[in-house]
């Protein structure tokens, strides 16, 4: 029944959408991709036909060719990052987190209906890793030089119709580096194939972001940005409603202009709105944009935009306002990839890290040092987190300043969003080369958008004469705390926030530092020699209140930049949580010092060998609380005050039992934690981020695999095998256990725990439904059984991958011959002229008694090869021969059209086809496809 209520809803949905004839469809372009790990050599080209044919649109070679036969590379759907399922290696790069990279190819096939023929179709991929050259059906159409600015790609002059198969080719270079973290490899983000009405909405197209005036009223200022594809001259009228949360209609406005044919125009509007719920922290409120286009009256675009309602001021002495409150920047660092999945990481997994992050009472998110996927910048806007959105590359020559104006076209209608940063730590940031340069990125940025400020996140430079501080709106100080305050002094007029800082290493259940086993402790004491400690960093920057806030280095764990270790180190240790999201102790410092709960937690575990009894061990506590008094075994060891930022501890002489902290505010006992000896592991237990997974093929569940004792108690030291079975219509996209050191595959069906905790991430499968049942398994444990609510959705529009085995469309047309020809005469290789190239679909002219051949030379896929193939001449025109390798194998006796068959025997290497055409008084040949089955 609700299979039959989704069923319905979607189809009103369509149906909704066609009968008010607004033809934008959007498609994921995700599924059915052939993927090849490594590089194909494109192969020489030699003599001179070969030569005139590569220097012609429509022609790419070996694996970059149309007809290339990719049928036993791997198919999979994306995002995909092949550097995640490699193993650690280590004559690989350390930045890199030991995991190869290299080349790789990506292939997809598809078909578009007849009535696809006039739109405008667009290409779309969301981030490839790191630089690649997209062909269309054999025409090069893009080369990317960035791995996180997306593209949109028009194919709609190259786009094949019907049974005509199109093909999209991608090759990737992740050799190239363009960061010193892990940055993944392949498409990594999602496409999408959008067809739109010929007049349309340019992607990136609609800037609709609320101003307050200075007179205290809001205005929307839009701008909408048409194109025209089609072929002649178009009135359009462009109509822009804002819904308020609840999606009821607050106002309208429209407004009327003329695109010229393949150009474009821009329209702008000023749409006041009274008294708007503002959008917040705590109240992430968001409006919807709907953008409509009529063209000559017809409604022809649509294109739904969120926005929020709030003003932003950095000031120079008050660091930040947020709708005039000084709010600071609780902020981390944070590059993009999660345990098990890489940087492939689906959108559920970014609610999932961005809710971590606030459960830590952090309110701001830096993008380090890169564009982040647009998924991630919804849920910031959705869940109220304030982003410093980054440019990656520090240049300003043409392309670069390209990737700029993408990152503020495609990122300023995000609330979340407030401040533009145009690099990280570059040697030119103290010159005058450097201050030209941000100079100038600046006039780009504020070309697009003149409402948040620029910064850049230097790491020193800023007391020369000139430098990047002079044509910034905001410094960013990325660690030298001890300058907070000369900078503030000469730059007294700019604001200044700390752009990064901290850098202190933590293994997450680790309590001892042993360079040899390359661990940190978490007590907070490993800091890098340009950083700080986490409570000493926030001090600074807390006591400093001219400081708008600060960014540590970094929420999450990542793979790569092992420093100061190196293999078998692969990942780095600076997060506050690990690679999965579980929390290091300092997860507790900053929710005691940034949130208004009542925070109390101990450290370390109380799982010490029998060798450690009367030992003394260091126990620190996280706490809010003024004072704490921490007893062992009941007895009452000290009472201690509590300092705000260095908290407090305690070295106790170890004894198995149970340690009790009690906090207390005031003298009055606010919150109480205790931390016991466990017994020895005794079962696993599973425990979802959400009780429910949607079944969209999307949705990706973050589940916690631990182990306990008798009494339930997680088991600090258990580091057990665990392996897992999902059942229903879900799958293991990946695991992970936050180890930094562990070579462990993360696509596998076990896991290790570490320090008792391992995680696993279900992913619902497309048109899911029941419930999913995930089992945990280990020697000896009781295996754990978690069922979960499978949430039916509707099936996200997609562009399904051609199965078409073998599709001849490139053929040569002889001269017209007054006498039958011979259908088995050489082409001449160095007559370009006299046989033209054609392709089936196209009728040719040809009167009684002429006759023309048609010719293809081809090579089947191997499989053909090996066991040959039906192949059909679909509606041919006029009698007509079919001629296979010098043979006869079929022909045709009527004039009218029909279709001619013949069995393609098996045989290895190419084949010559030719199609010999005797004229009537309509035109002849080849009205349909050639087609293998
Ligand atoms: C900074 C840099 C970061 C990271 C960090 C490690 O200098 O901006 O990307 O490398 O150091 O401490």
């Amino acid at each position: 029944m609700r299979k039959l209520c989704f069923l319905l809803s979607f189809l009103v949905l369509a149906i909704s959408t066609f009968s008010a004839e607004l033809s934008r469809e959007k498609f994921s372009f995700d599924k059915g991709w052939s993927f090849h790990p490594g590089d194909i050599a494109f192969p020489r080209i030699v003599g001179h036909a070969n030569s005139y044919d590569n220097a012609k649109a429509g022609k790419s070679w070996g694996a970059a060719a149309p007809e290339f036969d990719d049928s036993s590379w791997r198919v999979l759907n994306l995002p995909h990052d092949w550097a995640v399922e490699s193993a650690c290696d280590s004559t690989e790069n350390s930045s890199q987190g030991y995991r190869k990279r290299g080349f790789g190819w990506y292939r997809k096939k598809f078909n578009l209906p007849q009535s696809d023929k006039g739109r405008y179709l667009e290409l779309e991929f969301g981030g490839v890793a790191t630089h690649c050259t997209v062909w269309f059906n054999g025409t090069l159409v893009h080369r990317n030089f960035c791995g996180y600015t997306s593209f949109s790609i028009d194919i709609t002059p190259f786009a094949n119709y019907g049974d005509e198969v199109n093909t999209v080719v991608v090759r990737v270079d992740a050799q190239v580096m363009e960061g010193w973290w892990y940055e993944g490899a392949g498409i990594y983000r999602h496409t999408w194939l959008t067809k739109k009405s010929p007049l349309h909405i340019v992607t990136d197209g609609v800037f609709a972001h609320p101003v307050k005036l200075p007179n205290g009223e809001w205005t929307i200022p839009a701008e909408v940005e048409l194109a025209n594809s089609g072929k002649t001259k178009r009135n359009a009228e462009v109509l822009v409603k804002i819904l308020n949360p609840e999606g009821k209609e607050v106002q309208q406005k429209s407004i009327s202009t003329t695109v010229e044919s393949l150009s474009t125009e821009k329209v702008q509007l000023s749409i006041p709105i009274s008294n708007p719920q503002l959008w917040d922290i705590e109240h992430p409120i968001l409006y919807k944009v709907l953008t409509t286009v009529k063209g000559d009256g017809k409604a022809c675009d649509r294109v739904e935009t969120n926005c929020g309602f709030r003003t932003i001021e950095f000031t120079a002495n008050n660091g930040m306002l947020l709708n005039g409150k000084r709010v600071q920047l609780k902020g981390t660092c944070n590059h993009q990839d999660h345990a098990g999945v890489g940087v492939a990481v689906p959108t559920s997994i970014w609610d999932f890290r961005i809710s971590k992050l606030k459960e830590m009472g952090s309110n701001a998110y830096r993008c380090a040092h890169n564009p982040p996927a647009t998924e991630f910048l919804d849920a910031c806007d959705r869940l109220g987190m304030l982003v410093m959105d980054e440019n990656r590359n520090f240049n300003v020559t043409p392309e670069y300043q390209r990737q700029l104006e993408w990152l503020i076209k495609r990122d300023r209608n995000h609330p979340s969003v407030i401040l533009w940063s145009v690099f990280n730590e570059e040697r030119m940031q103290g010159t005058e080369n450097g201050y030209e340069m941000v100079r100038r990125m600046s006039q780009v940025v504020k070309k697009l958008d003149t409402s948040r400020p620029i910064t850049a996140a230097a790491s020193g430079g800023l007391s020369t004469p000139v430098n990047v501080g002079h044509a910034v709106d905001v410094i960013g100080m990325n660690y030298q705390s001890e300058n907070y305050d000369m900078v503030h002094k000469l730059f007294s007029q700019t604001p200044v926030t700390s752009s990064e800082d901290i850098s202190c290493w933590g293994v997450r259940g680790e309590y001892k530092t042993d360079k040899q086993l390359k661990l940190h402790d978490g007590y907070d004491t490993q800091k890098a020699s340009w950083g700080t400690t986490h409570r000493e960093g926030v001090k600074r920057v807390s006591e400093r209140p001219y400081l708008a806030g600060n960014f540590v280095w970094t929420g999450f764990d990542y793979r790569g930049e092992t420093q100061p270790y190196e293999w078998p180190a692969c990942g780095a240790s600076f997060g506050i949580m690990d690679q999965c999201g579980f929390p290091k102790p300092v997860f507790y410092f900053y929710q005691s010092l940034w949130t208004n709960q009542n925070v109390l937690e101990i450290f370390p575990h109380w799982n010490w060998p029998t060798d450690s009894i009367g030992k003394k061990i260091k126990v620190m506590a996280m706490t809010n609380a003024d004072s704490v008094s921490l007893r062992l075994n009941g007895k009452l060891l000290q009472n201690r005050r509590v300092d705000k930022y260095y908290m407090v501890d305690w070295m106790v002489p170890y004894a198995p039992g149970t340690l009790e902290a009690t906090g207390y505010r005031n003298g009055k006992e606010i919150v109480r934690k205790t931390v016991q000896t466990t017994g020895r592991a005794i079962a696993l237990e599973l425990n979802p981020f959400r009780n429910s997974i949607k079944g969209d093929g999307r949705d990706a569940l973050p589940i916690t695999v631990r182990a306990v004792d008798k009494n339930g108690q997680i088991v600090p030291d258990a580091d057990m095998l665990v392996e897992f079975e999902v059942i229903g219509d879900a799958q293991n996209i990946g695991v992970g256990n936050g180890n930094p050191n562990s070579h462990e595959a993360e696509k596998a069906n076990e896991r290790k725990l570490f320090h008792g905790l391992a995680q696993l991430i279900v992913q619902g499968k497309e048109n899911g439904t029941g419930e999913v049942m995930v089992k945990a398994k280990s020697t000896g444990l009781k295996e754990a059984v978690l069922r979960i609510k499978m949430e039916e959705s509707p099936t996200i529009p997609a562009i399904l991958p051609s199965n078409q085995r073998l599709n001849l469309d490139v053929w040569r047309i002889s001269p017209v011959y007054n006498t039958k020809p011979n259908p088995n005469q050489e082409i001449p290789i160095t007559d370009m002229n006299s046989w033209t190239i054609t392709k089936p679909g196209v009728l040719h002219p040809l009167s009684e008694n002429e006759y023309c051949l048609f010719r293809t030379l081809f090579t089947p896929t191997a499989a053909v090869q090996k066991s040959g193939t039906i192949i059909t001449f679909h509606e041919v025109v006029g009698t007509a021969e079919v001629w296979l390798d010098g043979v006869l194998v079929s022909s045709k006796t009527e004039v009218g059209s029909a279709n001619i068959s013949f069995q393609l025997p098996p045989k290895s290497g190419g084949r010559t086809l030719t199609l010999l055409v005797k004229g009537t008084k309509d035109k002849v040949g080849m009205a349909g496809m050639v087609l293998g089955e």
